[in-house]
Parts: structure tokens; sequence; C-alpha cells
């Protein structure tokens, strides 16, 4: 009975310890061998408050030794004659214990880690840099890095933030991970546990501040229950020196405050910001600042009294100033009604043409925070050029950790190799090295802040981010904020002993996943530099290339039958090339010294363009889907050589996922390659698009109650059409005889899954039931892309091993449900090593 309960609680605990919750701050038992590890005996905190980041260090210490070594250390505040962990500042530090020169050069947030001596010594340069410096020592001691060492780390630059799109009713923009856990309902949501637990995994990267809500903010966030509620979130992230920061609406003195202008040149409207600022440092005395999306898809702003952004931007920080506050501005202002008949027209060219001539006019407690690239998040950008023209104004970059253009975590999709490009991109401002990173520090412009911001957009489900894998970019993110030089390999694998523990195998296979994912990604996407493709004008998650052309958003791709590219260069297009600096500009105002991966960026050219790798254009777009396509496939097996060398919890939820990602990499592929095989007429030379000799077409075969239904966009369907149920209330029956050779094939379905409804199928062969399965990726993935059949909602089953004799009769019955009339658009019979 004992052991049974012992087994019971061994298992629960098993169980909840893998559900993604602790993420890399598992403190997972160290293999055997090490466990004699001699680690000290007691932690002194130079710190009681509770709700001081020391204080915190101290617990956090107890807790992962704990968990590592399954030691319990005194803490009774003073040294153990034998040895102890001190942690604190280093201020209190001399003050408990005299002069200490070593960590002289210690900067803001900066700590000391020592663990040569008899003590180990975690000393910051403040409360937060001690907690720093109390992850970084557990990190080491997870990872079985115990060899001594010695060393002072100081931040790159002084802001590393993250960005929470969270709207007030509890939703998320652009977030995969379920409802919010700041807001609910209209409100700051009561139980902040999950808020606590999200600033100890920020603080354990070394992030110092987090906007809760959305870009796109609600004036209402500013009523008297809300700003009770911030300071409550406010009181829950302290302890880990996370400082809370808030999006304004910018004409919420007009709509929530009563005034008749939010012009920010009106002293009535200076005099509400002021006022409603003091009223929350009042319960929130330590906010971050404010973040302010102004001017840009539809928002207010300055511009509507003709005042300028700058003017925008100061009233804001007028108002944090005496709080000790900054204001993070957003470069993203663009008018998304540009007229897509004017070759000129550039909507990469706006960040620039709205704030060059604002340099120097913006208050020292102001940072311009600028998207890496200039339109918006896409799989390959060259880095915005406003990072090389604002040389008297504090920047910041922005990135995604949400994979929003990228999967939606949904596919793996490893950022850090994109992120590292841009950070040590060199602009050559005058002629001089003045990378990416350098430029939003302080060290090449010598501005006063700077730093990073990440879209994160954690949800209430327990993974935080809705993939497991996802979390490598969050990790990464914080630590290549904290130092950018650092490689994303080996940041990975840092998060990978953290996450996974220390098989090589698991090592091996997840280093090599990661690493091919976003080049993968972004072979079966869009190539060249012609952005993501996917569609712009509802989600951004599947293939609609045709959605980025003809409308006034500007991610236009301008191609047609016979051309394709953004002409951006001086001479004959939108003169964005000249936006860089002259060597920068130089180099892609040619087409020749433009390097193959910003050719569509850069230049308009015929599809039959030939690269520098000797491909046409349209030749490396057909190669490129297929061999993306094809290491999305591998990634499968891939995982699967690690089943039972990972927790089975964690285990199906990535296996599922990348199955997921397999199937939609292929409906990526063909619906691209259909797409511009469809537009310019030229066959590709390996003679693959077009040509699907394991496929079934649905509506080729015989219906019963199934009708044949024309999808749109029409490259999102093989042959251009599926079969859905004739009502919502019958069954469909889709029959074919096979004439395929007898022998075993994976039998795939690809269909389409709509939210909306659950229906359910049934394949057979010979009546012999082959699988069944419903339609709900909605639950299973977490993630609901579409009410359409289209390429959101286009996924693909497989049964492995089918025995099937030339002859026997393929059945298919869908049964419909809510919206969705079981919709399937072919089957393929796939002899071993084809995936078609
Ligand atoms: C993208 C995104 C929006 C977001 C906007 C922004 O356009 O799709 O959801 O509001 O960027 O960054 O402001």
């Amino acid at each position: 009975m004992t052991r049974c309960f012992l087994f019971l609680l061994l298992t629960v605990r098993l169980a909840t310890a893998e559900d993604g919750a602790n993420a890399w701050l598992r403190y997972a038992p160290l293999p055997q061998a090490n466990n004699n590890h001699s680690i000290p005996l007691s932690i002194v905190a130079l710190g009681n408050s509770k709700s001081s980041p020391v204080y915190t260090a101290g617990q956090e210490l107890q807790k992962g030794i704990k968990g590592i070594f399954g030691k319990k250390l005194s803490t009774n505040g003073t040294k153990d004659t034998s040895s102890s962990i001190v942690v604190g500042t280093i201020d209190a530090y001399k003050k408990a214990y005299g002069d200490f020169d070593e960590a002289d050069e210690l900067e803001e947030d900066g700590f000391f880690l020592s663990t040569e001596g008899r003590d180990v010594l975690i000393l910051g340069q403040n409360q937060r840099g001690a907690l720093y410096g109390t992850f970084a020592y557990l990190s080491r001691l997870a990872q079985n890095k115990l060899s001594p060492i010695s060393y002072v780390s100081n931040p790159h630059a002084p802001i590393r933030w993250v960005n929470e799109w969270d709207n007030l009713d509890g939703s998320i923009e652009r977030g995969y991970a379920g409802p919010s856990i700041f807001f609910r309902d209209g409100f700051v949501v009561d139980n902040v546990t999950r808020v606590a637990e999200y600033a100890r995994l920020l603080a354990s990267i070394r992030v110092n501040g987090i906007v809760i809500n959305n870009v796109n903010a609600n004036a209402t966030l500013l009523n008297a229950r809300n700003i009770e509620g911030l300071g409550r979130l406010a009181d829950a992230m302290r302890p880990f020196g996370v400082q809370l920061g808030i999006s304004l609406r910018f004409d919420s003195p007009q709509t929530f405050g009563g005034l008749n202008s939010y012009d920010p040149l009106d002293l009535k409207v200076d005099a509400w910001w002021a006022n409603i600022t003091n009223q929350i440092y009042k319960r929130v005395p330590d906010m971050a600042g404010y973040l302010v999306k102004a001017n840009s898809e539809g928002q207010p702003g300055p511009l509507t009294y003709n005042r300028t952004l700058a003017d925008g931007a100061n009233m804001f920080a007028k108002a944090v100033k005496a709080h000790g506050g900054i204001v993070m501005f957003r470069a993203f202002v663009y008018d998304n009604h540009i007229n897509p008949g004017n070759w000129t027209a550039d909507r990469a060219n706006a960040a620039v043409d709205f704030f060059q001539h604002l340099d120097g006019k913006f208050d020292d407690n102001v940072v311009v925070q600028i998207k890496y690239g200039p339109i918006d998040f896409q799989v390959r950008e060259p880095p915005s050029p406003l990072f090389s023209t604002l040389r008297k104004t504090s920047t910041a970059i922005e990135l995604q950790v949400t994979q929003e253009y990228l999967g939606q975590q949904s596919h793996l999709v490893y950022l850090a190799p994109l992120w590292k490009e841009i950070f040590e991109y060199d602009l050559r401002v005058d002629d001089r090295p003045s990378k990416v990173k350098d430029i939003i520090s302080s060290a090449r412009f010598n501005r006063p802040l700077g730093g990073s911001a990440a879209v994160v957009n954690v949800g209430t489900n327990m993974t935080w981010l809705g993939n497991h894998l996802a979390m490598s970019n969050l990790y990464a993110y914080g630590m290549m904020a904290w130092d950018p030089a650092v490689l994303p390999e080996d940041v990975l694998q840092d998060w990978i002993r953290l996450t996974f523990g220390f098989d090589r195998q698991v090592m091996n296979v997840i280093t090599e996943m990661s690493m091919k994912s976003w080049p993968a990604y972004e072979n079966y996407s869009g190539n060249l530099g012609i952005q993501t493709l996917t569609d712009i004008l509802y989600t951004h998650f599947g293939p609609n290339p045709a959605s980025q052309d003809n409308n006034g958003w500007g991610q236009w791709t301008r191609a047609d039958s016979t051309s394709i590219g953004m002409d951006r260069t001086v001479k004959n297009g939108t003169g964005n090339a000249g936006q860089y600096p002259p060597a920068i500009a130089k180099t892609y105002e040619n087409i020749e010294s433009t390097p193959d991966n910003l050719l569509l960026w850069f230049h308009h050219v015929p599809y039959t363009q030939l690269l520098k790798s000797g491909k046409t254009v349209i030749q490396h777009f057909y190669d490129a889907h297929y061999e993306g396509a094809a290491t999305a496939q591998s990634f499968v097996m891939l995982w699967q050589s690690l089943k039972g060398k990972i927790d089975s919890e964690r285990y199906e939820h990535i296996n599922f996922r990348q199955m997921y990602q397999a199937g939609h990499a292929l409906v990526w592929r063909d619906a691209i390659n259909e797409f511009y095989h469809n537009l310019s007429g030229i066959p590709d030379q390996a003679k693959r698009v077009r040509n699907h000799p394991y496929r079934i077409e649905a509506e080729k075969m015989a219906l019963s109650g199934y009708k044949a239904y024309a999808v749109s966009p029409f490259h999102t369907a093989s042959g251009y059409t599926a079969i859905v149920t004739t009502s919502n209330s019958t069954i469909g029956t889709a029959t074919a005889n096979i004439t395929y050779a007898s022998g075993t094939y994976d039998l795939a379905v690809n269909y389409y899954d709509l939210i909306g409804g659950r229906a359910n199928y049934e394949v057979s062969i010979n009546n012999r039931t082959i699988g069944t399965w419903t339609g709900d990726l909605e639950d299973q993935l977490g993630h609901a892309p579409s009410i359409y059949l289209d390429g959101h909602s286009a996924t693909r089953i497989t049964f492995k091993g089918v025995k099937v004799n030339t002859g026997d009769i393929l059945k298919i019955v869908g049964r419909p449900d809510g919206i969705e009339p079981a919709p399937i658009d072919y089957v393929s019979f796939l002899p071993p090593g084809i995936v078609d």
C-alpha cells in the first residue's frame, strides 16, 4: 500500500514536473557521478526584506541546490566556518566584510561571481545584479559546469524588456498560448501567482522590464481599479527585479478623460497625463515607464494635430521624468493606405521618413523602439535603416519571440541566428564600424539609454508559449539582450541541458533541429528576401502570396507573370537603398553586389534572373521549397529518435507538433510553388511541381454526401479543389479504386481543420479501418488558425505502413461538425522513402 502510494506520488511529481511551467529552471538532480561535488553548507543573503531581489536570491539558491544536489543549506544569516554562499550587493558585502576590489568594474545590473575561494561570492552592483548572478551560478550547477570560475558580467545595454500584447479582455494579439496571465474581463487578474512565476523566469535571463499590455492599447487600463491592479502586478514582479511598464493609447485624455482634445501641446492634455502618471506612480513607485504606438495602423497620435512625433513622445517623457521613468516610443509608424500603383511608394521608407528629421528633438528619457527590419518581423529583412539615421536619439531594437509570421509556435523556428545576423550587421555609419548591437547600446553614438524589447506574448498555457521547443527563443532573447556576442548555438545548448538534461543524443538532435529550423522555414515560406509570403490580410500563418499585393499595406512583392521583387534602388525604384549609409547603399543599389538572400527585397527582376548560385530565381523558389519541406520531414524522424530519452509528456507534445509542421511545410511548399508556377508559366526543371503521381485527388473520387469545392486561395488545394459535405449534417463518403502496385505504403490524408467544428473521419481499405481522427487541431495544438478552407487550416495526417493490393477500395467517411464540413483535399499513397 505504502509502496503503491509512493509510486503514485513519484509519478505525479514527474508528470507535474515536466509540464514546462519551470521552463529552464527545473533544477533537476545531477547525474549520479557529480552528486558528490562539494557545495557550501550555508547561504548568507545580505538583504532581508521579502520583496528584495537579494532575499529572492537566497530562496532561489535554497530551492536550486535542493533540487540539483538534494541538500538543504542553512540560512541562519551567518557564514559557515567551512564555506558559504554569500549573495548581496557589493556595497552590502563591503559593509559586512570590509574592502573588496575584485568587482570594481561592475556596472548597473552587473554581477561578480566567484566559486574559486572558500566561499562562493555572488555580488551585484545592485540587488538585481545579485539575483542575476545567483541564476548564473545555479545555471552552472544545473548544467554540471562545476569547475571553479571567477568573473564579472555586465549588461550590454540598460534596457532589456519584454512586451506583451495582452488585451484587457484577456485575449492576446498574436499570442499562441492561451489567454492572458495579466488581464481578464477588462481588469487586472486577481491571482498574480503566474505573473510572479513569469517574472522569475525573466529575471533568470536578466530581463528587467515587462510592458504588460498591447501596443494597441485600451484607455480603460487607466481606471482606478486597474491602477490598483497594476500595483499588485508590480508587487508580484518586484522581488525579481522586473519593473512594470504599460502601453498607452494616445487619445486617452479625450476618450477616457473627457477632455475635448488630446493635442500634446495643449496644456490641459499635458496636465491630464501628469495627473494620471502621478496616480500610477503613487501605486507603482518604481514603474519602468510607458510604451507608445502612435499614428500607426489606425492608432491616434500627435500628427492628428500637426504636431511632431517628438512632441508626442516628449509629452509622456515629461510626465514620467520626475519619477525616473522612460518612454519607449515606437518607430513602427506608417501609412497603411499607400498606393500600390505608385512604383516609388514604399512602406519600408516610412520609419526614416517619419523620424529622421526628429533626431535630437527627443527628450533624454525617450527611446525610439525600432523593429529589426523595415517592414514587420519577416523571415528575412535587412536591418532597419533607422538604426543608422538616429545618432542623437536613444534607440532600442524590437524583436519577436512570439512567432507571428514564423509559424506561430506550431512550427519549430529557432530565432537566435536571425537576431544574431541583425545584431552583428555593420551599418558603416560614417564609414566606421557601426554594428546594430553597438548602436542600440551606448557604444556607437554615446546615448544614455538603449537596448532591446521582445514581443513575447506568453499565455496561461503551462508551457508559456504553447510549445516546449519555442522556449529556446525566450531564453536566447534574454541572454542575447544581455550579451549579443554570445553564439546562438552555445545559448541553445545551455538551454537544452537545462530543459532536457545531459543525454548526448538529446543534445545533438535538438541542436540539429533548431539550427536547421530558420533556414528550413525560410526555404518553404518566402525566399530571396521576398518576405514570408504568409496571408497578411488574415491570420499571418499559412501561405497566401497574393495577399501581399494590390492593397495599401505595402508588403508588396510586385509579382507579375514575368518578374518579381521590390525595386528599392535609388536609380529606378523607391530609393530605400539610399536610406542606408553610402557603403551599404552601394551594395544594395546594384544587383551584382546584393546578396541572393535579399535580391527580391531590393530588386525587381525577371523570374529567369540568374542568382549567384547559378540558378534562376524561379528554380530557386521551387528547389528551396522542396528542400525546406524535406528538412521539416526530417525533424519528425530526428525527434522520434529521442523516444524514451525524454519524459513522455514533453516527448508527445513535441512529437505532435513536429508531425504537424511536417504536414504544414508540404502545404507551404505546394501552395507557393503552385502559385508561382501558375503565374510565371515556367516549369520546374526537376518536374516536381504539379506532378504528384502518388496522389488521389478527393474531388476525383466517387462522392456521396460530398461535393467538390473550389478552395480560395486556389493554390492551397491540390488541383485547386477539395471536397466538403453537402450540408452540415450530411455524412459524406468518398471512394476510389486503388491502382497502385500491391505493397506497403504510408497513407497520407490532406484535409482542412477549421475553427468552429470537430469533424470526424474514418479511412478504410476494403472496409478495413486504417484510421480515424477528429478535426480538433484547435484543441491539440492550442492554435486555431482559420474558419475557412485555406493555407492556414490545410493539414495532413499520415498512417504508416499500410498494406495495399491493386484494386482495393479506398474509402473515406467524413462526419461534419459545427461549421466544419469534413473537408478533404487529397490522399497520398507513399512508397517507402517518398513524401509528397
Ligand atoms: C503587426 C502585427 C499587429 C501589431 C503591429 C505592431 O502589424 O500584425 O498585430 O499591432 O505589428 O507591431 O504594432
